[in-house]
């Protein structure tokens, strides 16, 4: 519907009809306005898939909901790196929601992995916000293209489980502009969601529901967004602050008391109504949007988003160890040990739990790839849903893994160790899980471990396995892609999302998570995962973006089409990759960048562009990555805005972020070199590294040193009354010049310093 035709609709709304529109009706709609057509629209969660409940409602995933495709969680997504694969999920997502009359399916959900223990990482996609953006960015268009809004979530800084609805994030701008929020930014501004779900918890001392510089300045200013901000469930506060911020949509409903509210705000003055008429012409733009969109007669395949589940599964799963025991040869005696065989953990707990159309069981699923060659048997091991070993249990998986030629382990996290609502306390498997392990390796030395969580554990066993392939919470369809990638049907290709670290407490944000009190500090800056590993040059488990295949590749020819820029050019840069194995296979080629010298803290590489090949054996493909402005730029605290630094840029592509196959620098020139407006406390040396000043400050070096009475330019001495030079603010040198820089000519200098050009 035109603009035009909502304003009339608008205009010949009630104060009391405006107001309710600013809620929802009750737990997943909106609220219609009859006489004036205005309709009511569903929103569910998302974001692997639908989770509509028919009777009672509730946002933790406890009551019943319609069958619905379960995809992989968000983990497994992302480990894919593959963004066909997203949008391919996104597109069945959408048609599901769509055949559901569903108009939002609220997902995805983008929050950076700042720490392992966050119990909702298994949602989450990355520690990155690079690969989040982009993954992000094709999931929306996948929901989007059915005509299914997205809404992806929880903007912003939503990294924690803990007191989510209460703290109070502290965070730099810096860090804000560079990790937590361009997920969003490049979502918003290459795929337009039409909803974005604000945070439940405050941001720099101000609820993200009603912050202005987050849902007006930053969001719909700079970002432009034209969608509409609905709360997370239940996370208004003040709801005409939440208006006056940016704040569209309430959900759920509130029984009528923050429509009153807003009704006596703009009866007293307190709310201006031309701010409640803005709210409504996005609000209705979409409502109206999704009604148009509707359509009764759609339907899905459930077989077939089943088929696709496990094509999907297959491409997110993370090949960690291998010295050859896979693919399985297929023939002699398999056991396959633990329950998660049987009883598989695919899904994560909390408001993404979806009743699936049906669910894979690994044991039947293998049994199809290899009964015929191969005899099969099966031992539980533990009960899936504690923690305590179970002796019985552990006895008999021994037994039958020692009569075994192969002994394939399903272990992982079990439901009370990760979720939505609370985080972990440690990143160890349950004790029945590593006990288990421990007991089988006593009797069988062909281990191949199959992992299923939703986030990274530690793995002190690791020299217990001969392979481990982390296959995370991978959907419905986990037990037919766990059978495909073991007999070698699906050469697997994902790369991790996010650093294993050997220890929690190598991990950036150990000394600050979940924080004290109702705050939690983000102390380590942009040092957010591989950043802080590698800063620190601390080895991790595995690193970010690593994964094996069961073929290998080679890079060459790494090359640039220029080897000097300036901040507005686009680079290009391309390399060969050949798949030098027997098998055919798909490579995550990953393109990183890093600034050598750099005069600002920043990390020692950065995913800038990465992009998933598929080659068959001996095939050589060239890949070729575009990179402009952003790519090279941090932001500037004291500019507020992104900046490029003059200097070097090592380009470096590799097979993971510790495995960097091929480095090349190349030059980078700014227009935008000074950062801070020039005062009185501006240093010589600030003063020295602009093209105007540096005369001047030849001058008062000069004049300075000279003052000093050493003539000998090498002397100890005379380095540091050089330093010392260096240091001085400006205000000093009129209080030191005797008279000869006179606070007159000195403001000049400052006036002609910060002149803006153009
Ligand atoms: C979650 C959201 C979810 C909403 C509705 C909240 O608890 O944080 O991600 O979409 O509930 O179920």
């Amino acid at each position: 519907m035109d603009k035009a035709k909502i304003r009339e609709i608008i205009s010949r709304m009630t104060l009391e009809e405006k107001s309710s529109l600013c809620s929802g009706k009750d737990f997943w709609t909106t609220k219609e306005i009859a006489r004036l057509g205005i309709p009511s629209i569903m929103m569910t969660d998302g974001p692997h898939g639908l989770r509509k409940q028919s009777a009672a409602a509730d946002h933790v995933g406890l009551n019943a909901s319609v069958p619905a495709t379960c995809f992989p969680s968000g983990v497994g997504l992302a480990a894919s790196w593959d963004r066909e694969l997203i949008e391919r999920m996104g597109r069945s997502a959408g048609a599901e929601a769509k055949a559901e009359q569903v108009s939002v399916l609220l997902g995805p959900a983008v929050n950076i992995k700042r720490s392992p223990l966050c119990g909702r990482n298994f949602e989450y996609l990355s520690e990155d916000p690079f690969l989040a953006g982009e993954m992000a960015k094709h999931h929306i268009k996948g929901v989007q293209s059915q005509g299914v809004g997205a809404s992806i979530k929880h903007f912003a800084a939503n990294n924690q489980e803990k007191s989510r609805m209460l703290t109070d994030v502290v965070v730099d701008e810096r860090t804000l502009r560079e990790i937590y929020l361009p997920a969003f930014e490049t979502a918003v501004k290459e795929s337009q969601p039409w909803t974005v779900m604000c945070a439940y918890n405050k941001l720099n001392g101000l609820y993200c529901s009603q912050n202005r510089w987050l849902l007006t300045e930053v969001l719909k200013e700079e970002w432009g967004h034209e969608g509409i901000v609905v709360t997370d469930w239940g996370a208004c506060d003040d709801r005409v602050e939440g208006l006056r911020a940016g704040q569209e949509l309430e959900m759920p409903g509130n029984g009528g008391i923050n429509d009153k509210a807003i009704v006596e705000a703009v009866r007293s003055g307190a709310l201006d109504e031309a701010i409640l008429d803005s709210a409504l012409e996005r609000l209705l733009n979409v409502t109206f949007m999704a009604a148009e969109n509707l359509s009764p007669a759609a339907r899905f395949d459930a077989d077939l988003h089943h088929a696709e589940a496990r094509r999907i599964a297959g491409e997110c799963m993370v090949l960690l160890k291998n010295d050859g025991i896979l693919p399985l040869a297929g023939s002699g005696k398999i056991a396959l040990i633990g329950a998660f065989a049987r009883s598989p953990r695919y899904q994560g707990g909390g408001s993404s739990h979806i009743a699936p159309t049906c669910v894979d069981d690994a044991v039947e699923e293998i049994g199809k790839k290899f009964g015929g060659a191969a005899i099969l048997t099966y031992a539980p091991g533990y009960d899936p849903r504690m923690p305590e070993p179970d002796a019985a249990l552990i006895e008999e998986a021994k037994r039958v893994a020692g009569e075994a030629d192969v002994a394939v382990l399903f272990i992982g996290l079990i439901d009370r160790y990760e979720s939505e609502g609370f985080d972990r306390q440690h990143i160890r498997l349950p004790e029945s899980h590593t006990a288990l392990l421990a007991a089988v390796r006593e009797a069988q030395k062909n281990i191949v471990v199959v992992l299923s969580n939703g986030s990274p554990v530690e793995m002190p066993w690791l020299g217990d396995a001969r392979a481990v392939l982390e296959s995370y919470l991978g959907g419905q369809a986990w037990g037919g892609a766990v059978a495909d990638i073991l007999s070698g049907d699906v050469n697997p290709s994902g790369k991790l999302a996010e650093t294993f670290p050997l220890r929690l407490e190598d991990n950036p944000s150990y000394l600050d998570f979940p924080g004290q009190g109702r705050r939690v500090h983000y102390r380590e800056g942009i040092f957010v995962g591989y950043r802080h590993y590698d800063a620190l040059a601390i080895e991790p488990l595995f690193p970010f973006g690593f994964g094996l295949s069961y073929t290998s590749f080679e890079y060459s020819g790494l090359e640039t089409d220029r080897d000097s820029i300036s901040d507005a050019d686009t680079l290009k840069v391309s390399l060969r990759v050949r798949n030098t194995g027997s098998v055919p296979g798909k490579e995550v080629v990953q393109l990183y960048l890093g600034h050598p010298g750099s005069s600002i803290a920043r990390p020692v590489k950065e995913l800038k562009a990465f992009e998933k090949v598929f080659l068959q054996s001996g095939e050589e493909k060239t890949v070729v990555f575009t990179l402009s402005g952003r790519a090279f730029a941090f932001w500037d605290s004291d500019l507020r805005g992104w900046r490029v630094e003059t200097g070097k840029i090592d380009i470096m592509a590799g097979a993971s972020s510790r495995d960097i196959r091929l480095t090349k620098r190349i030059s980078i020139a700014s227009s935008k070199e000074s950062a801070r407006d020039f005062d009185l406390n501006s240093s010589v040396a600030e003063l020295a590294a602009h093209p105007v000043g540096a005369q001047f400050a030849a001058g008062i070096r000069g004049a300075l040193f000279a003052s000093f009475g050493h003539s000998d330019p090498d002397s100890v001495e005379a380095l540091m009354i050089g330093a010392m030079v260096d240091e001085m603010p400006l205000r000093n040198i009129v209080r030191m010049s005797g008279g000869r820089f006179s606070p007159e000519k000195m403001d000049e200098l400052i006036g002609l310093l910060n002149r803006k050009e153009g």
